[in-house]
């Protein structure tokens, strides 16, 4: 072997599905103590490939060597026994199980033949310690936040003690400050002498972390360079041609208001939150984690309940705790967690693009299956979804291109007030302005816009108005041009009080 550090090396891999060339011929190596990032557009091949390095996939030619020998990796004990770990893009947990259980499923500790409980969930309690996240091992893995199931899939992987650590996209779901708790434990890894793959659209993760880039776009490896390569040239190597304007928003005129939120509170939850969205208006609602922006979007959509205040549509009081009565009088919400709310895995894209509108045709009885499919197609097209054909299952796009299928059902939709939560998380730079683009379009024909993002260069990009939410209150409304990251960060993290809510008291008793 001429490296001695190489750890593993691909040659040439190939992998097709019915209608796709998924891989087509990619070379890929990874030495001891370093990362690779692998970088390309959503649906270039990232996940297919390291698919290949966890036994989920096996490829239809071309070879993988580990420490110098060629290995077939034909599931996950082929990959455990070649000290391959890896934490999947789409969650791998089973739900109903706790999270000890999760951690060490398959491979509990015993004692006199019995699963040793006790010492499974203390065993736990040190590796959820040592990703810094704080939940209990006999949790459910069910109840907690998509945040929380990244660290806990962090944590089981870790537990595997592996030489090759593969992270597909580990950062899409963290705050800033998981984030970096989560770097540091890489670089520890990283000194141990580990091989880590890691893959992230979040190019500025790329210097901070890496030591070298292997980039595919559309299954091929198109060049390898050093991790301090500029972004714009990481861009251009990745989309193959430069992108102008991360941010295009273009302000349109402001009309009535849309929706009107007045004192909308969740005892515990939130509290007393007022604010106003206007047609032609992109409103950006900023926050750390755990500021209850979710929560509130979610109550203004129907999907959870609220205990006092007011929701309007276009002046219309809106009933409390119905989705349906929100989605008639014209609300959409892109959800953040795509999978368990957004979309109906085994259905085609054709009929996920759908789902709105076809509930629409189908109250007023009339459904038109040849506009729906045109409707489709062309919706597809303009977000770029990479697929086989309208009839692809969605399950088996890549998370990526899933992503842009929930956005796209309810641009469909002739929303009125479309709320999106966290909408470009997992999507590639270059589809993200396509999205920011059809965001524009929208507003230009008198809809209003809801965004919560945890990205604030996209909040303060393109929103108009920017509401920091802290502690469950909103601490502070920003106009664009007044919206720094300092002025947004500075809001996140105060303690806002209940003082504005008795100003305003007093002011109705006038
Ligand atoms: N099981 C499958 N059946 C059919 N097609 C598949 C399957 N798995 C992946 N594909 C296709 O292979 C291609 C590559 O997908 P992959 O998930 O590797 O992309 P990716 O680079 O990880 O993208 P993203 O950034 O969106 O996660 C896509 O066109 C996808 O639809
Ligand atoms: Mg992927």
């Amino acid at each position: 072997m001429s490296n001695p550090d190489e750890l593993l090396r691909i040659e040439g891999v190939r992998k097709t599905f019915p209608g796709v060339v998924a891989l087509d011929g990619v070379d890929f190596d990874l030495c001891r103590g370093e990362v690779h990032v692998l970088l390309g557009e959503n649906g270039a091949g990232k996940s297919t490939l390291i698919k290949m390095l966890s036994g989920a996939h096996t490829p239809d030619a071309g070879r993988i060597l580990v420490d110098g020998r060629e290995v077939r990796v034909h599931g996950a004990q082929d990959a455990a026994r070649l000290g391959i770990a890896t934490i999947y893009q789409e969650f791998n947990l089973v739900p109903d199980l706790t999270v000890a259980e999760n951690i060490f499923l398959g491979r509990q500790p015993r004692r006199f033949g019995m699963i040793d409980r006790k010492r499974m969930e203390a065993e736990a309690e040190i590796l959820l310690a040592r990703v810094g996240v704080h939940v209990s091992p006999r949790a459910r893995v069910r109840e907690l936040g998509i945040a929380r199931l990244q660290m806990v899939e962090i944590a089981k992987a870790l537990s595997l003690d592996a030489r090759v650590l593969i992270m597909d996209e580990p950062t899409a779901v963290l705050t800033s400050e998981e984030v970096d708790k989560l770097f540091g434990i890489v670089r520890q890894l990283r000194a141990d002498g580990v091989g880590i793959v890691f893959i992230t659209h979040h190019l500025e993760e790329i210097a901070a972390l890496g030591d070298r880039v292997t980039v595919i776009r559309d299954g091929r490896s198109v060049g390898q360079v050093p991790a301090s390569t500029p972004e714009d040239e990481l861009v251009r190597l990745m989309v193959g041609r430069s992108i102008e304007q991360q941010y295009p928003r273009r302000r349109a005129d402001r009309g009535a208001a849309l929706l009107s939120v007045e004192g909308l509170t969740r005892d515990g939850v939130f509290h007393d939150v007022d604010f106003e969205v206007h047609a032609g208006e992109v409103v950006g609602i900023a926050g750390l984690v755990g500021a209850g922006r979710t929560e509130v979007v979610r109550a203004v959509f129907g999907a959870d309940p609220y205990d006092d205040g007011v929701v309007k549509v276009s002046g219309d009081r809106l009933k409390r705790h119905d989705v349906n009565a929100a989605m008639a009088a014209g609300i959409g919400l892109v959800p953040e967690d795509r999978k368990g709310q957004g979309l109906v895995l085994d259905a085609s894209v054709e009929e996920n693009l759908g789902l709105v509108t076809m509930r629409a045709a189908t109250r007023s009885g009339f459904v038109d299956r040849k506009a729906q499919h045109v409707a489709a197609e062309r919706m597809a097209g303009q977000l770029g979804v990479r697929m086989a054909g309208l009839g692809q299952q969605v399950r088996t796009l890549s998370g990526g291109n899933q992503q842009k299928v929930v956005i796209g059902k309810w641009l469909l939709a002739d929303t009125k007030v479309l709320i999106l939560d966290e909408p470009t998380r997992g999507i590639d730079v270059g589809a993200k302005v396509e999205i920011y683009q059809l965001i524009n379009e929208l507003t230009a024909a008198g809809a209003a816009v809801l965004m919560i993002s945890s990205d604030l260069p996209e909040v303060l990009g393109m929103s108009d108005r920017v509401l920091v939410m802290a502690q469950g209150r909103i601490a502070g409304e920003l106009r664009a041009a007044d919206a720094t990251q300092d002025a947004v960060m500075a809001l996140a993290v105060s303690t806002p009080t209940a003082e504005k809510n008795t100003a305003k008291e007093a002011s109705r008793g006038h």
